[in-house]
């Protein structure tokens, strides 16, 4: 069976630890957009990982990952990550396979990034990667690809010619010095040497797994409400963390798919700027922040956090096509006396129940509150639906009721094992 993970709030719904606990059922694992301002956190044996630009299954021994060509890397990150795992004892160098259609990340998009955040009217608290700046250029038909990297002749070309444009940029509209052609070649090529093994044709890679009967398992980063087409807009990342993205970022068919599973909090959060519906007023905000440590895996932010948006989720799975649900980080409401749904919006006078496209109609949207009894208990050692306090399963119930799919995992704790399958498997 192949299938696709994929976020169904904005982004750190636990996607990484649901990726570890589905690897087992895997042979090949594929990050298909985003880049290093992704975050998977995975706790295995009391070692907390955080991949970034390898895909979170990878510490599962004869895995193989794939980063697609809808990945945009950084190689110095990559290099990083790669070094970072290999000194930990995870044997990941022959396990890393990169696709030569993937664009490269440089300095000068992690430049322009900061200063069109430090400039523009309206911040989006990126992440600062470079993660939009590189789309821009890969849109703009100017990126450069592994491929180019791997090709010494074309690569000097298309580095000149960017470093050239960009350089415009800087001295004349933002008044800043420069970079050194001479030394971006230099450093690149040293980057190309050391990522050359790992390079494929990833469509290729792909459709022979396939035709082998290997099982694969798509990754998706940040998620449906950053979603450059379905997110909020312009609150967004630069790339299609649906479901839908899958097939242009590691280069499949759809109809390889078989399966969709969004992952969601059993609350929700958002880092950066950009409207949360739901969010808590300060003194919930620091207890559930506090409680399930609510703070980024890449940027050390504190995260935004509200209650569980059904609107939200409901459009995600609607978006995403998704067959099920995996619930994470129930353990984290653990002590509420009540909890909250939002069930839909108050807009004008009239209850929606659809996530609004415009910005201002969502601004002026009041949650409409359903409200549920906490179970006040642990769950983090329920080993099953059946474990869990009554409260609880009323709780996932109702949920399950209003996204009209199955929940097909159940996570109430941050370690590999604090995790159940439910039903549906
Ligand atoms: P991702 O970006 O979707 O992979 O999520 P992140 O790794 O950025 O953020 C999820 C955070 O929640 C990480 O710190 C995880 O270790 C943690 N986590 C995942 N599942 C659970 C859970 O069920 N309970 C608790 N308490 N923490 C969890
Ligand atoms: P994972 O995969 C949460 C957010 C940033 C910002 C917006 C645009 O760990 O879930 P970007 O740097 O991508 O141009 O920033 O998107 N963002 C994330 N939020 N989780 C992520 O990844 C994110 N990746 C980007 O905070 O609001
Ligand atoms: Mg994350």
């Amino acid at each position: 069976m192949n299938i696709v993970i994929v976020g169904a709030q904005w982004g750190d719904e636990g996607k990484g630890k649901v990726i570890d606990v589905l690897t087992e059922d895997a042979d090949i694992l594929i990050r298909y957009q985003g880049g290093h301002n992704a975050g998977h956190t995975v706790i295995a044996d009391g070692h907390e990982f955080i991949f970034h630009l390898i895909p979170s299954g990878l510490l599962h021994p004869g895995k193989v990952g794939l980063i697609g060509n809808g990945v945009v890397i950084d190689p110095e990150a990559l290099l990083d990550e790669l070094g970072k795992l290999q000194a930990r004892g995870v044997d990941i160098i022959r396990a890393v396979k990169i696709s030569d259609q993937a664009h490269l990340i440089f300095p000068y998009h992690k430049r322009l990034d900061l200063l069109e955040e430090s400039t523009r009217a309206g911040r989006i608290g990126t992440t600062g990667r470079g993660i939009g700046p590189c789309y821009v250029d890969k849109v703009a038909r100017c990126g450069i690809r592994v491929a180019d990297l791997c090709n010494p002749k074309v690569f000097a070309e298309k580095l000149r010619q960017n470093v050239t444009e960009k350089n415009r940029l800087f001295e004349l509209l933002y008044r800043e010095p420069p970079l050194s052609y001479d030394e971006l070649l230099a450093r690149y090529s040293g980057y190309a040497k050391q990522l050359q093994s790992h390079v494929v044709n990833g469509v290729r890679f792909l459709h022979d797994a396939v035709a082998q009967g290997k099982r694969l398992l798509f990754e998706g980063a940040q998620g449906t409400l950053l979603d450059i087409d379905h997110g909020t807009y312009p609150y967004v990342t630069s790339s299609n963390a649906t479901s839908g993205g899958v097939c242009a970022g590691a280069g499949v068919p759809p109809t390889v798919i078989d399966r969709v599973i969004g992952v969601a909090k059993a609350y929700t959060t958002r880092v950066g700027e950009g409207p949360l519906p739901t969010e808590f007023a300060p003194a919930l905000m620091e207890q559930i922040r506090t409680k399930g440590k609510e703070f980024g895996a890449t940027t050390g932010r504190p995260r935004r956090c509200g209650w569980f948006d059904a609107v939200v989720a409901r459009y995600a799975v609607i978006v995403n096509g998704c067959h099920s649900i995996a619930v994470t980080k129930l353990d984290v409401l653990d002590e509420m006396e009540t909890i909250q749904i939002c069930t839909g919006y108050r807009s004008g006078g009239r209850i929606i129940t659809e996530f609004p496209a415009d910005l201002d109609v969502l601004a002026r949207c009041e949650p409409v509150y359903e409200s549920l009894p906490g179970w006040r208990a642990e769950t983090g050692e329920a080993a099953s639906f059946e474990e869990l306090p009554a409260a609880a399963q009323r709780y996932l119930k109702r949920l399950e009721a209003l996204l009209e799919v199955p929940i097909c995992l159940i996570s109430t704790g941050s370690k590999r094992e604090q995790a159940f399958k439910v039903g549906c498997w």
